[in-house]
């Protein structure tokens, strides 16, 4: 399906956001482990890629491992780097026939070495794609982003009374994307989660009950449905006779 606007619709968002909650719970209704659970989320995540590309959403930007999921049970949490490096060679290629850029955000120290080559390689291979950037953000946290910031600038000298939002931000491991306009969270919890801290200062947020590996076409286009809805005004005021009576 290909979105087209007509002159009535507002933009769609140019970069959506999405916390993918709630694979293990799918898998606990159907009586499987949790790692079926995951893999389906890689499921539903290879369609919403291809859903936001059909409606010209330039950034997509997904939480795939936090820097607390390390607490998870050991089994857990090599289920989920093994099934990451499987996917990342299953759908490498399709990625790049899509049209798809990777980039992952996150501490690539503490992660195997092995997933850290297959990272290097998948963004080195799709480095030229321009239809949309995924970001995978992966043994990431949005305060370790601002820390890790913080020292790079420190690093490279700024001196305290330069540092200022922008100078900071160019630092930050999202610096190549602008601020996320939709922030989506699958999975009926209501709450950031250490994601993306400082890029949503004035993101919108669509919470949705439905589980990640049964996110559909037809909830993205519910949560972009809602952001174009929204009255964005980042701070400021209507413009003058615009403003309704409440
Ligand atoms: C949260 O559900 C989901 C995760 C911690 C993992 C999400 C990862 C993927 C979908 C794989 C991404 C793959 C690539 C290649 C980027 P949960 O386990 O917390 O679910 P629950 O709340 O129902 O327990």
């Amino acid at each position: 399906m290909t979105f087209e606007m007509t002159d009535t619709q507002v933009a769609p968002p140019r970069h959506i956001a999405i916390v993918m909650d709630g694979n293990g719970r799918w898998a606990k209704k159907r009586f499987l482990p949790r790692f079926f659970g995951h893999k389906a989320g890689v499921d539903a995540l290879v369609r919403v890629v291809q859903a936001c590309i059909d409606r010209q959403v330039e950034q997509l930007t997904v939480f795939a491992f936090s820097s607390e999921n390390w607490k998870r049970p050991s089994d857990e949490v090599s289920g989920l780097m093994g099934l990451v490096l499987a996917a990342v060679s299953r759908y490498l290629a399709r990625m790049g026939a899509m049209g798809v850029q990777i980039r992952i955000i996150g501490d690539r120290e503490a992660v195997p070495e092995k997933l850290r080559k297959a990272w290097n390689e998948a963004e080195q291979a799709t480095a030229h794609n321009q239809r949309l950037i995924l970001n995978v953000a992966f043994n990431y946290g949005g305060r370790w982003d601002i820390v890790q910031a913080c020292r790079k600038a420190i690093e490279a000298g700024v001196p305290a009374q330069e540092l200022n939002e922008a100078r900071l931000g160019e630092f930050m491991a999202m610096r190549h994307a602008p601020d996320p306009d939709l922030f989506i969270r699958t999975g009926g919890e209501v709450r950031i989660s250490n994601f993306l801290l400082w890029q949503v200062a004035y993101t919108e947020f669509v919470f949705s009950d439905c589980l990640w590996p049964d996110f559909s076409e037809a909830d993205l286009d519910r949560a972009i449905a809602a952001f174009q809805e929204r009255d964005r005004r980042f701070g400021g005021v209507k413009a003058a006779g615009a403003v309704s009576a409440c």
